[in-house]
């Protein structure tokens, strides 16, 4: 299918949708655009989307190759991802490692602070509400999730966690958090909970192990400079370029 006779589906604010092969298929494309503080910072970073779209099928093949299904197929091009069809659940995983971003305002803990426990946390996505933190009852009382769903989008967040601090420790990379997507992939007999959405510095703190250095979005988000070199340098550390 040419890329012109493609149907889109949806543009989110990094990301559009097509229709891909199969009606159980999807093409994940990555744009250059960067959102941030729910849409009013907005710019251009020639070059995230090749790298997003690489830092991303590297790191969900990963976490497949784990025994955690993601909605992850194949890289068919420098921009373009072909994934499973699946319904997004309306909840924004996050876990926390040390402490950055609204945690430290939200409770008044210095950056940096290595935080007593990995923490995971619920945003309910709705661009119009700015993504509000939410309770696990909120999820269970409007049906964004299940019981059970609710458990394993919990489990699977903490094992991904732990297998993605694994994999940036060893090449001098703190993984302060990150936010996760999980979506229902249907066939004949089963629905299953998988990773769905992207891993990338767009949705991931990163920090140089030994001097801290912001090698993620919070360089767009804080106007720190450089935001491209420092995703060139997060894909040249775990070996992809
Ligand atoms: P926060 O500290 O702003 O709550 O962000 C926590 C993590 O989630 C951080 O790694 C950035 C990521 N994140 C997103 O991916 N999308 C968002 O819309 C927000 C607010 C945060």
């Amino acid at each position: 299918m040419s890329e012109t006779n493609r149907k889109k589906i949806y543009e989110g604010k990094a990301k559009i949708l097509y229709k891909g092969p199969k009606p159980s298929t999807i093409i994940q494309y990555y744009k250059d655009d960067a959102t941030a503080f729910n849409n009013k910072k907005r710019s251009t970073i020639d070059g995230k989307g090749a790298l997003n779209n690489r830092i991303s099928a590297f790191l969900m093949e990963k976490i497949n190759s784990l025994g955690i299904t993601t909605h992850f197929i194949k890289r068919l091009n420098m921009r373009e991802q072909l994934v499973h069809y699946v319904d997004i659940i309306p909840v924004e995983v996050v876990v926390r490692n040390f402490a950055a971003g609204s945690i430290c305002k939200r409770l008044n803990i210095k950056e940096g602070e290595n935080l007593p426990k990995s923490i995971v946390e619920y945003y309910y996505k709705s661009d119009e509400l700015g993504d509000p933190l939410v309770a696990e009852d909120h999820i269970i009382a409007f049906g964004w999730a299940n019981l059970q769903e609710l458990d394993e989008l919990h489990n699977l967040s903490l094992r991904i966690n732990d297998f993605l601090l694994g994999i940036f420790s060893s090449v001098g990379i703190k993984l302060v958090d990150f936010k996760l997507e999980f979506g229902r992939l249907n066939s004949a007999d089963c629905t299953e909970i998988v990773l769905a959405d992207e891993l990338s510095p767009d949705n991931f703190r990163l920090w140089d192990n030994k001097t801290n250095k912001k090698l993620d979005k919070d360089r767009f988000r804080l106007d720190l400079g450089n935001t491209i070199d420092a995703y060139r340098e997060v894909a040249e550390r775990l070996g992809i370029l």
